[in-house]
């Protein structure tokens, strides 16, 4: 249930976890004693550093396997040290006996929370027979500086080492350390690096905010003598690229502070200032796109040490810096998560040597050197080579990317760089004294930490490839942002590939924290009138973004409500959702938004873009009227419906074509986007339906046409129409355009291009964007999918539609309740159906049939609940059943359940 030791390595076996086997369940209250909550989290993390919100919220989750179990009540107890609170004191908080079958989204009630402090929490639970759990194991949060004035500190820069040495005169009891940089930095403490962050901090609109890390330095230091320092990158902040964008600043900045606290109730604060010291370092030079080149003659050791004599350093120069908010990075750190070992090395030149590590990845190489003080190795990345072996390296456009190392010789050498990182699959390495082995370089993979948290497999071997080539293209856009591609000189929050991989990287990956934190930097960008930008932050692109870019903030908004049941998202956005809907409205044209700058991008057949706009201002003004609905704003939801139903009407007007039957030319796109959307009435959308079916298949021999827009419309739409089997055939396709053909041609992420290319056009290998078919792969293919009103998945519909010659699917995911599996296997005339529906959440679950049967039978757990077309009640849990369609619906309570259908 822990999802902090999920790394990427463990992805790659992510299939394993839908493979969890169904539990053994006992029937409700068979077990004497009620199992206490686990995975206790605060604001969607496990013991988080440096929280800010006054009212925090927690979430837990039962184990509970038996049938229609539900909490009823919990108390939570927050307490100011963990002896109170293993005397059950919550001496902070005492939520008492809150009669409630929630487990997640519990807002902290209590007193004010104290800057810099920590606090110490668990919870017990209640079941319906009124019995108690026992509590569970206690967790912790530490709340970040909640006041500008907690803030000492002040900008320096001028080098890149800084440190300071200082005394604590007494014995230490607890410490923290308050870390950011306008740039990149590592923290040290007296000769260690503290903590396992990368590339820290996240990216944000600098001059709006910056967000800080909380460390624990509590055993990093001791009475007497210490030092601090810190490495300092340019990072995002000194990063320009011409003619548009100039870097956010001239040269890199850290703010430190530590707050000791010691015996006797002593404190003492070491704040980063004009006192200390700077000097250059070892790293010549550091970019993001252009790599780092590191001379490890210039390293001065012990520099971070209390012995170390800084009298000659300089200076250190105080900085300007940033006066926006600083805020606590309450999302998974950016971490080398996992390395992988060579497939192999080739020589195509003399002194020339090229790793394959089988694998696109993000990240840098580790290197292993023996040889000559001065000798300079150099690593150059790519994500493609040349028939002759050689790397090709022209679709990275500006961005060198490569690492350069001068070693210091006299013994082994390690060296990986710190400021940087690449998307690669190849690393070419020269400059070496002699032949390199294969454990010379190790591929380190780095990206936002994020669990995974969903597994799908199939019978089908395509599907198996294409989930694991769409949970690396994810997992490597992840770097504090959601990025478009992790190689090129871009590397940017391109709002459009979030919001189309919204809903597949929530399937497969626990996004909570990572989008609140994203959502708040799109509310950072958002302009005074309204108007979003393409990029979040703002480097790339232009204000105001495409709506289909801009979509992303309600889009995010709306699937954080949907998957984590995050009300305190949409309270918090409401004012900025409806101030960009206006922004629109003023853009709009007779009640059609027509402005654009990409549409939909990248497609094989191009669909009028002012279409796709006018869509978009139709999804987002029906999602804000859904968010009205949640909120009770009952009056705006209603004017938002009005205008959702008279932009349909001009987009119908505007766009349909009678005399075809198509919209905006009938594109795959355009079709499937007016249905998605509710677009054409009953008739017109069956003949949208008819249109949009002969261009798939006779059109188009079966294959899609869409740029990344539409295919996240395509899919769903198929299905809703009844035409899984279509959308099968073409998730499953191998020759172009297809994912099967990017498979095929020896693709380990997504590409960004339909199109095979490897010349330098804009043909990134690793692009998030079309994976969002993955979102299908769990609703319709695995059947797991969120029923209504079901927000967090408090109701569930389990529906799985066997298509073809599928044989078997299971997919799970970790919903804020607890495991959701749906797992089903199928032969003539049987199909067999086993799900999970956690404790606290009900089901519908349909469980297929062939319509040509006749005549079928269901048994749950070998016992008849399905029989001469009726439900036959009795069984625990199951509340009623109808047939509709081509399955048989029962209405399920929790637990794990065994269906089988046979027929004839
Ligand atoms: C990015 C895309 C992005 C697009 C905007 C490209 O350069 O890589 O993924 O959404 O620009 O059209």
């Amino acid at each position: 249930m822990d999802h902090s030791g999920h790394k990427t390595t463990a992805w790659a076996c992510a299939l394993a976890i839908a493979m969890i086997g169904l539990g053994a369940a006992p029937g409700f209250g068979a077990a004497p004693d009620v199992p206490a909550p686990v995975a206790l989290r605060c604001e969607y993390l496990a013991n988080p550093m440096g929280v800010d919100t006054a009212r925090p919220r927690f979430s837990w989750q039962l184990e509970w396997p038996g049938r229609g179990e539900h909490p009823t009540a919990y108390e939570v107890l927050v307490a100011a040290s963990p002896a109170a609170l293993a005397s059950n004191r919550g001496d902070v908080w005492d939520s008492g006996k809150a009669g409630s079958a929630d487990n997640s989204q519990i807002e902290y009630n209590g007193a004010p929370l104290e800057s810099g402090r920590t606090y110490y929490w668990k919870v017990r639970v209640w079941n319906p027979a009124g019995t108690a759990s026992d509590y569970s194991a206690p967790a912790r949060f530490d709340m970040g500086l909640l006041a500008r004035g907690d803030w000492k500190a002040e900008w320096i820069g001028g080098g890149g080492e800084l440190r300071a040495g200082f005394t604590i005169p007494a014995k230490i009891e607890r410490a923290r350390a308050y870390v950011t940089a306008l740039g990149y930095y590592e923290l040290h403490v007296n000769g260690r690096r503290i903590g396992h962050k990368v590339l820290d901090p996240a990216p944000t609109t600098y001059s709006k905010r910056v967000l800080y890390s909380v460390y624990d330095v509590t055993r990093a230091l001791r009475e007497g003598a210490n030092a601090a320092g810190v490495m300092l990158g340019g990072g995002w902040a000194t990063l320009g690229h011409a003619p548009q964008f100039a870097a956010f600043y001239p040269a890199p900045a850290a703010l430190v502070q530590l707050e000791v606290e010691m015996e006797g109730g002593q404190r003492m604060t070491v704040a980063s200032g004009a006192t200390w010291k700077a000097s250059d370092g070892p790293i010549v030079s550091d970019s993001i796109y252009d790599g780092e080149v590191y001379d490890a003659r210039r390293e001065t050791p012990g520099w971070d040490t209390p012995s170390f004599d800084d009298s000659a350093w300089r200076a250190a120069r105080t900085m300007e810096g940033s006066n926006g908010e600083r805020s606590p990075e309450t999302m998974p750190a950016i971490e080398a998560v996992g390395e992988l070992a060579p497939k192999s090395i080739s020589s195509p030149d003399p002194g020339v040597y090229v790793y394959d590590f089988g694998q696109n990845v993000s990240g840098w190489a580790r290197l292993r050197v023996r040889g000559p003080r001065g000798t300079t190795v150099t690593l150059r990345y790519s994500e493609l080579v040349y028939p002759d072996g050689r790397i090709n390296r022209e679709n990275l456009r500006g961005a060198k990317s490569r690492d350069v190392y001068t070693l210091r010789g006299g013994g082994g050498e390690r060296y990986q760089p710190r400021f940087t990182y690449h998307g690669f699959r190849y690393v070419e390495l020269s400059g070496l004294p002699e032949a390199p082995a294969l454990d010379t370089l190790r591929a380190i993979v780095v990206h936002s930490a994020v669990g995974t948290t969903g597994g799908f497999a199939a019978s089908k071997p395509i599907l198996n490839d294409i989930q694991r080539v769409i949970g690396w293209s994810q997992l490597t856009n992840l770097f504090g942002i959601p990025t478009d591609c992790d190689q090129r000189d871009e590397r940017q929050g391109w709002m459009g590939d979030a919001q189309v991989t919204a809903e597949e990287s929530m399937d497969n990956f626990d996004m909570a924290a990572f989008d609140t934190n994203f959502i708040r930097d799109i509310r950072d960008a958002q302009g005074g009138d309204g108007s979003l930008t393409d990029t979040v932050p703002l480097r790339y692109g232009g204000r105001p973004s495409d709506p289909a870019w801009g979509t992303a903030y309600p889009e995010l908004c709306w699937q954080m409500w949907r998957h984590y049941g995050d009300r305190r998202i949409l309270e918090q956005n409401y004012d900025g959702l409806k101030k960009y809907i206006a922004f629109l409205g003023t853009q709009a044209k007779g009640d059609v938004l027509s402005y654009f700058h990409y549409g939909d991008w990248v497609p094989i057949v191009r669909t009028p873009p002012e279409f796709v706009s006018a869509l978009y201002y139709l999804h987002d003004v029906t999602t804000l009227g859904a968010v009205a609905s949640v909120l009770g704003k009952d009056s705006d939801a209603e004017a938002y419906a009005k205008l959702a139903q008279r932009i349909r009407a001009a987009v119908q007007q505007k766009f349909f074509d009678p005399a075809t039957g198509g919209y905006a030319g009938g594109t795959q796109t355009a079709n499937a986007m007016a249905i998605a959307m509710g677009v054409p009435d009953a008739h017109q959308r069956g003949i949208a339906a008819s249109n949009l079916m002969n261009d798939i298949v006779y059109y188009h021999d079966t294959h899609v046409t869409t740029g990344f827009i539409g295919v996240r419309y395509l899919f769903p739409v198929l299905t809703e129409l009844g035409r899984s089997d279509l959308a099968y055939e073409l998730a499953t396709q191998t020759t172009y355009p297809s994912w099967g053909y990017m498979i095929d041609n020896g693709a380990t992420t997504l590409w960004e291009l339909w199109q095979r290319k490897t010349g330098p056009s804009m043909n990134s290998q690793d692009h998030a964007m079309f994976g969002s078919v993955g979102a299908w792969f769990y609703e319709a293919l695995g059947g797991i999918g969120i029923g209504a009103d079901g927000a967090g998945y408090r109701h569930i519909r389990i529906a799985p539609h066997p298509a073809d010659d599928l044989r078997w699917v299971t997919a799970s995911l970790e919903s804020p309740r607890g495991l959701v599996l749906c797992s089903w296997t199928r032969s003539p005339g049987k199909i067999v159906l086993t799900a999970t529906v956690p404790p606290g959440a009900d089901a519908e679950i349909a469980v297929p049939r062939d319509l040509e049967m006749t005549s079928f039978t269901v048994t749950e757990s070998g016992r008849a609940v399905w029989r001469n077309g009726q439900f036959v009640p009795g069984d625990q849990g199951l509340r009623g059943a109808k047939v509709h369609d081509d399955a048989v619906v029962f209405d399920a309570a929790s637990g794990a359940y065994r269906f089988t259908l046979t027929g004839e």
